[in-house]
């Protein structure tokens, strides 16, 4: 089956390409440095020719709040048209658990449009939302620094790592059309403790302080609003010890 991967150069793309090899399947990195952009069209009706399924895990080079806004909506209106056009039979998509709920977030608000072209489009599709990667653990920290000490939320999150996120997309992505589904790490803890844990473990020395009102990209988070509800999600295994071990 031929399976192109928008943002197959990324962390989980390039992941979910190797997968897929692996298992036989022709899949096809996409992006602006193979010469395919979403957001201008190029390259992608000669990349969609022949594909049967569509994984976008792009994601936006910048992360102002206007820019993702038209990164995610522009892109998925152009890969839509493309793979209608191409007679792509399922279109998947990564999105966030919890990207609803926290309307004072630009890049949430942006994933929501995502998912809502998605929804009501005609290709059916796979919306699969995941927590937060352990890889993206620095990125939480960077933006929550301010003059070298990181003020962090103490709400909670149910991390998981990069690889069980693209085998979820690779089974995905060969399954039929699920719709939306959440999917998480093995492991609920506070914010705080997922930032000082692996901080700790790679020697950043940065202060840290815990705080329930501290921000997290522009907006308060609780004991809810990141963790998917008692039975929702897909559980995947790789701990944030067990992750952590792996990166020394
Ligand atoms: N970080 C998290 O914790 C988290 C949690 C849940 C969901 N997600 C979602 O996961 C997805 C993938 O994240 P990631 O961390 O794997 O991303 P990443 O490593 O930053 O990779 C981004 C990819 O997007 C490609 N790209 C950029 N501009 C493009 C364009 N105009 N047209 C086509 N492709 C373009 C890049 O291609 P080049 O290499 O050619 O530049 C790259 O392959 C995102 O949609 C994000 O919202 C993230």
């Amino acid at each position: 089956m031929k399976i192109v991967v928008i943002g197959g150069t990324g962390l989980i793309g390039s992941k979910v390409v190797e997968k897929l090899r692996a298992h036989g399947h022709e899949a096809l990195p996409a992006s602006p440095n193979s010469g395919v952009n979403t957001l201008t069209g190029e390259g992608l009706a000669e990349a969609l020719a022949g594909a049967q399924v569509v994984i976008d895990v792009s994601n936006s080079p910048s992360f102002a709040d206007d820019d993702v806004m038209e990164f995610f909506t522009t892109s998925t209106r152009n890969l839509l048209a493309a793979e209608t056009e191409a007679g792509v039979i399922h279109h998947l998509a990564l999105s966030i658990v919890g990207s609803d709920g926290l309307p004072n977030s630009g890049y949430m608000r942006a994933k929501v449009a995502q998912e809502r072209l998605i929804r009501d489009g005609d290709v059916p599709f796979t919306i699969i939302h995941a927590t937060q990667f352990f890889e993206f653990v620095r990125g939480i920290a960077d933006q929550a620094t301010k003059d070298g000490v990181i003020t962090v939320s103490t709400g909670a999150v149910q991390p998981i790592a990069a690889e069980d996120v693209a085998t979820a997309v690779a089974r995905g992505a060969v399954a039929e059309p699920a719709g939306d589904v959440e999917i998480a790490g093995p492991e609920k803890f506070g914010m705080d403790h997922f930032v000082t844990t692996a901080l700790g473990h790679f020697g950043d020395e940065r202060a840290i302080i815990r705080d329930p009102d501290a921000l997290y990209f522009d907006t308060v988070i609780d004991e809810h609003s990141l963790v998917p509800a008692d039975g929702a999600a897909t559980l995947y295994g790789i701990t944030l010890d067990a992750w952590l071990a792996q990166q020394d």
